[in-house]
């Protein structure tokens, strides 16, 4: 299957009870052929009414965090959130709700084949990398599964929130950069 069918299916889907109250289901944006991916939470209230991922304030702040490393939606990445449709006043997916939606981030995965996943936030870091991992604490860090390198940093909601963090990302960042180029074959 290829991304576009899968996206065809995937923005029908009602495996949860999240299908009743999202506006859109965001699928994730990006190339087929990325080699880095990132992986956020779920879809805030502008994600949910535009049908795309980090639209909003948030969104903002990473597009100038990708930018500064040479990465960009629409050319060389694809983003992608543990669960597709908005969670009732952005509270946190429950269980359930990432378990019927796991099956799509799965496929996802299975396409594009990324080198690298950049987890934003903690709730991606500890779906993908460890249940108790803190990005507060291990940003930065990286761990190998089956060939593929994660690494998480902080989301950029909270760095909206805490400001005096950005240097912190911006450091995950230019690693990330570094990581790019020791890993990644085309397209940076
Ligand atoms: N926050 C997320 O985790 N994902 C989005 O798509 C937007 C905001
Ligand atoms: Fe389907 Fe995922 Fe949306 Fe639930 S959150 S309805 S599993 S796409």
């Amino acid at each position: 299957m290829d991304l576009l069918t899968l996206k065809q299916e995937c923005v029908n889907c009602t495996r949860c009870g999240l299908a009743k109250t999202r506006t859109n289901v965001v699928f994730g944006t990006g190339v087929a052929n990325a080699e880095v991916m990132f992986v956020g939470e779920g879809p805030g209230q502008s994600e949910d009414e535009q049908g795309l991922p980090f639209v909003g304030r948030s969104g903002q702040l990473l597009d100038c965090y990708l930018q500064t490393i040479g990465l960009c939606r629409d050319k060389n990445i694809f983003i992608a959130n543990i669960v597709k449709c908005r969670p009732p006043n952005n509270r946190d997916p429950l269980a359930e709700e990432w378990d019927a939606c796991l099956p799509w981030l799965r496929e996802q995965f299975r396409i594009i084949q990324p080198k690298i996943v950049v987890c934003l936030g903690r709730i991606a870091a500890q779906r993908m990398i460890r249940p108790d991992f803190s990005v507060s604490k291990e940003h930065g860090t990286w761990t190998e599964k089956n060939g593929v390198l994660f690494t998480a940093t902080l989301h950029p909601a909270a760095l909206l929130r805490s400001p005096q963090r950005k240097p912190e990302a911006f450091e995950d960042f230019v690693a990330i950069r570094e990581k790019i180029h020791e890993v990644c074959t085309h397209t940076y």
